[in-house]
């Protein structure tokens, strides 16, 4: 993004109604890196919105705490974790407040969603830079973004915007890989994909791994 949107954009857009990338299911490629065995130890999945990934590990008893800055998805990540009959926990925080971030404790396995891309390029430095307060020595980021090879429907990154905000100490990135990110096609959309409004769509994505060495 040129602008990082404040906090209050995405609160409004949970308010407002259901924003696009509100899939009521966790995300294809995360699914199949919890599979592989890509997550372990505490948890915490950042920007975690409605809570699909967080719902998704805590139903199969990994230790894991979702975060947010918006009430209204925690409100509703919640609601869904009564709903199902899942022992699940979620907390407030700003993802770019590095003292908000240490009072969440510290993780094995970090899971970014949809979240690092909204960042503009200084932003995306003082994330990285505040992440390293949740993350224990060996600690893996995951981290799945949309990627400048899509055709534009939200923020998109290049691979050298992940490799230049971690290129820090404290972190190594260890892989980018393209993957995808399901969305929901908006009416905007519906033409240059081919798809009805409503339908998912699965965007080009990068997702990395990054570990806080
Ligand atoms: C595109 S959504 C992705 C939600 C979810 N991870 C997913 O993949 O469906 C980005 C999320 O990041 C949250 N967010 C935006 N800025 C944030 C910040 N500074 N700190 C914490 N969360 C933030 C938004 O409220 C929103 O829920």
């Amino acid at each position: 993004m040129d602008v990082t949107p404040s906090t209050d954009t995405f609160e409004k857009a949970y308010v407002d109604g259901t924003p696009p990338w509100v899939i009521d299911e966790p995300q294809p490629a995360v699914v199949a890196l919890v599979r592989a065995g890509g997550f372990t130890g505490r948890v915490l999945d950042l920007g975690c919105g409605t809570g699909e990934h967080t719902l998704h590990l805590a139903a199969l008893g990994y230790d894991v705490l979702g975060a947010d800055a918006a009430p209204t998805a925690l409100a509703r990540a919640r609601a869904a974790a009564g709903t199902r009959g899942i022992a699940a926990r979620f907390a407030e925080v700003d993802a770019l407040d590095p003292a908000g971030l240490r009072d969440l404790g510290t993780f094995d396995t970090v899971l970014d969603s949809a979240l690092f891309h909204i960042f503009d390029a200084g932003d995306r430095a003082r994330y990285a830079e505040a992440l390293l307060e949740v993350c224990a020595p060996g600690a893996l980021l995951h981290l799945l973004a949309l990627s400048t090879r899509g055709p534009g429907f939200g923020p998109e990154v290049d691979e050298s915007d992940i490799r230049v905000a971690f290129d820090r100490p404290g972190w190594r990135v260890e892989d980018v890989a393209t993957s995808t990110y399901r969305g929901v096609v908006g009416e905007q959309q519906s033409a240059a994909v081919g798809l009805p409004a409503g339908d998912r769509v699965d965007l080009p994505a990068w997702m990395a791994r990054i570990r806080r060495v």
